[in-house]
């Protein structure tokens, strides 16, 4: 793919469709939406809005970290601090398409319409690929970003139009994308991180409790296999307990699930084949989060499993 000269027909009609309008679009902590922001910001300039939706299921420090980041290379974000909306809005679900449907309307049409009603944007900047849509409208999964493919037309639905500037790409071609955009390492290899964040690594209730088990083990999970070389990794806080030993007490634990994979696209992977010393460490720091004794290492392929597990 010649990256130049994507990232000059993107940036060409984004600025003749948006017009002397205003756009704006959101950042997540992945590298797609992260691509979008610097496409919107170079063609669009002032008349992109940037902003960062806090809505409670992020990893560690994931808004600052990110906001710093774009400071840094001259674009403005504005963090949102919608966690109330989307903790009220997951409250008591547990089935993971209702979750994602939570997430899906939360966002798009409390806070965003809120936003953009706030701004007057006519246009939302979305940084959905080719996988997202191909697997949504084969019915494996509903992405929280695709609207028009299942039928639901945002400007009547949200008061805007999506603009998806990314809908021909996949991971490896946004990375590329990223990489002749200009943007830091941090960005350009960021591993995937999925739309609904840690809801997507919570089977069964999202909880601020249950939140925060599975963000230390996400924490410890990215710190241990940063250096790995895989694809993507992961932690996923399952809904069961099992029975435990500690201080020669008996307990009822959590169960935490370490996920990490090697694929090109994410349309199929592998599980890592990790050394047994490193799953042994990650095991030992696993079980020392308050509430989990057990610590399980995935080996199934995708298919059949799915990467994540919500
Ligand atoms: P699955 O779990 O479908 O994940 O095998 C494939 C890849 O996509 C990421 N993923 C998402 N990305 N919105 C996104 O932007 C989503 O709703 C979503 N769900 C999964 C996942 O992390 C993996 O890289």
């Amino acid at each position: 793919m010649d990256c130049k000269r994507f990232i000059e027909e993107q940036a060409q009609e984004l600025k003749k469709t948006v017009g002397t309008g205003l756009a704006i679009n959101a950042l997540s902590g992945g590298v797609d939406s992260a691509v979008c922001t610097v496409l919107g910001h170079r063609a669009l300039g002032a008349q992109l809005k940037t902003v960062f939706v806090d809505n409670a299921i992020m990893r560690e420090g994931e808004p600052q970290r990110v906001v710093k980041l774009f400071a840094k290379m001259g674009i403005p974000v504005e963090l949102v601090d919608a966690r109330a909306d989307f903790l009220g809005a997951l409250k008591g679900v547990t089935d993971p398409e209702a979750k994602r449907q939570a997430i899906t309307s939360t966002f798009y049409k409390k806070v965003f319409g809120r936003l953009v009603r706030e701004s007057g944007a006519k246009y939302l900047i979305h940084g959905t690929i080719l996988t997202d849509i191909e697997e949504t409208v084969a019915g494996i999964k509903r992405q929280h970003n695709i609207l028009s493919q299942l039928g639901i037309d945002p400007r009547k639905e949200y008061g805007y139009e999506v603009l998806e500037p990314l809908k021909t790409l996949r991971k490896d071609g946004v990375r590329a994308v990223a990489k002749a955009l200009g943007m830091p390492d941090e960005l350009v290899h960021r591993i995937p991180f999925p739309g609904p964040a840690l809801a997507a690594r919570i089977v069964g209730e999202v909880t601020e409790e249950r939140l925060a088990t599975v963000r230390k083990a996400t924490a410890i999970v990215e710190e241990e296999l940063k250096d790995s070389g895989a694809f993507q990794y992961l932690a996923v806080l399952l809904n069961d307990y099992a029975t435990g030993i500690r201080n020669n007490q008996r307990e009822f634990g959590q169960i935490i699930v370490v996920r990490c994979i090697e694929s090109v696209d994410a349309r199929t992977a592998t599980a890592t084949e990790l050394p047994w010393k490193k799953l042994n460490r990650i095991c030992e720091r696993i079980v020392e989060i308050p509430g989990v004794n057990r610590c399980l290492y995935d080996l199934t392929p995708k298919p059949p499993a799915t990467v994540e597990y919500v």
